[in-house]
């Protein structure tokens, strides 16, 4: 239907309506805890396909964040595999099912042979939370230590191994340490640094010592293989096996959070953490968002050694949800669509072309202080001055929300809140990438003409 231009501006004020009323009832009756996207201007999506969301009135954007929806959204393979299992049978771990153990055999095929014990659970905290009950009830030890400005979930288990949250509540438990962002762009060792991987790593040895010191006990280093809520942030390669010897010596366990930055996102391995090197193994992983495509699903893999401790206890492990027939056949095809699209090539030769088209802005416009990524996992880290590097938070917030306003969906991370994150659908593709950039670029000429005129 084509609107007459005399009608336009009567049918805007009612889309206007009918959003307040939505936002006012949504306000009365979901917690304010709750965030919106763009809370100024809320927008209402109503459908999705691929990497392509859709609002009330049919106007698309183009999805650059949603890493959950891993394969693209509402994938017809992902919606006929929970549909097929809906119709036959959905019940508890308690009976023996082929989905449960067709999923951890294909699971086991990308992950070192070691880890091969597999949870199946419901959200990424359920996964973590589990993970640090793994390590403490296997080394009988109870600390954890952290990097900075990380995000592990939001139980209370959780929420205390998380300095993002941590530090805007009662503040630091006894037995959480925190060691430095492995980040040679705005870190404590940098790019110039001539050996920032043992620079880094002797930090989390130091934390080591000063904890022996108070007489407490390491259970674990508990670390996303790229922190992304932290920057988007790529820990050089060799850190994590640095930093696993002297946790193992301290009786430790290595968890790696892949909750965020597994099953392929990265391109060229299945797993972020097999970007440090093949000599390294994580002695517990985690995953979860991208594992369901949307579909509540995750898990812990771990070593048998870490399993058998676990059970010593006597005290079984029963989780209502978690590894049921319709999320295993979900996970499985969550897998097949990975494999039989090539989506890991996929991400590679996408991000590594929009890795390009960034770095040619970064050329053009001294906003862009640092392009870094690995397959469709992209951080553009965006500075006020190249000499300080100083945060441009409130520059940051201003393009993704004029991004928002030509339809392109966007957000920031990190502790300044400045780095563009890149982590679309897996299905994201090149014509998509030169849009973004495009725009980007069109936004930020503004930006800068703008802030001559002033
Ligand atoms: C790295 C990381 N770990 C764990 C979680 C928690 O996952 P969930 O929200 O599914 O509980 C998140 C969620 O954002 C995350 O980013």
């Amino acid at each position: 239907m084509t609107v007459p231009a005399n009608r336009r501006n009567v049918f805007y004020q009612q889309d206007k309506l009918n959003s307040l009323r939505l936002i006012l009832l949504s306000d009365a009756c979901h917690s304010s805890s709750c965030k919106l996207f763009f809370s100024n201007d809320p927008v209402k999506i109503v459908k999705a396909k691929g990497q392509y969301m859709y609002d009330e009135n049919g106007r698309q954007y183009l999805d650059c964040i949603n890493n959950v929806a891993h394969v693209g959204h509402c994938h017809p393979d992902i919606i006929k595999a929970a549909h097929e299992q809906n119709q036959l049978l959905n019940t508890n771990s308690r009976y023996l099912h082929d989905n449960l153990v067709d999923y951890a055999e294909r699971l086991s095929k990308t992950l070192p042979e070691k880890l091969r014990i597999f949870y199946f659970l419901n959200s990424g905290s359920e996964a973590n939370d589990l993970a640090l009950r793994l390590a403490r009830q296997y080394t009988k030890h109870e600390d954890v230590i952290v990097l900075d400005h990380a995000y592990h979930g939001h139980l209370t288990s959780l929420i205390d191994i998380s300095p993002y949250k941590f530090r805007n509540l009662e503040g630091q438990k006894e037995w959480v340490h925190v060691a430095p962002v492995p980040d040679t762009y705005r870190g404590l060792y940098r790019e110039d640094h001539e050996d920032a991987v043992t620079a880094y790593a002797d930090e989390v040895k130091n934390t080591i010592e000063q904890a022996h010191k108070r007489g407490r006990k390491i259970a674990a280093f508990f670390v996303e293989s790229l922190p992304s809520v932290g920057g988007q942030i790529i820990p050089p390669a060799g850190y994590f096996q640095k930093v696993a010897e002297h946790v193992h010596k301290a009786g430790g366990v290595f968890i790696a959070d892949e909750i965020q930055v597994g099953f392929g996102r990265v391109g060229k391995h299945f797993w972020a953490f097999q970007l440090q090197g093949e000599d390294f193994i994580p002695d517990i992983v985690t995953m979860g968002k991208p594992i369901g495509n949307g579909h509540p699903l995750a898990c812990v893999a771990t070593t048998k050694e870490i399993a058998e401790a676990f059970a010593a206890t006597g005290v079984e492990y029963f989780n209502t949800f978690g590894g049921n027939p319709v999320s295993c056949a979900i996970g499985l095809a969550v897998l097949d669509v990975i494999e039989k699209e090539h989506l890991q090539a996929h991400a590679t030769e996408v991000g590594n072309f929009l890795m390009k088209i960034l770095k040619e802005q970064q050329i053009k416009h001294p906003i862009i202080g640092d392009v870094r990524g690995c397959g469709l996992f992209i951080g553009v880290d965006l500075i006020k001055d190249q000499a300080e590097r100083t945060p441009a938070t409130a520059e940051a917030e201003d393009l993704i929300t004029r991004l928002k306003e030509r339809y392109i969906l966007l957000s920031t991370d990190g502790p300044g809140r400045n780095v563009l994150k890149f982590k679309p659908p897996m299905c994201f593709n090149m014509e998509d990438a030169k849009f973004v950039v495009e725009t980007i670029d069109e936004i930020l000429t503004d930006m800068e003409k703008e802030c001559l005129s002033q």
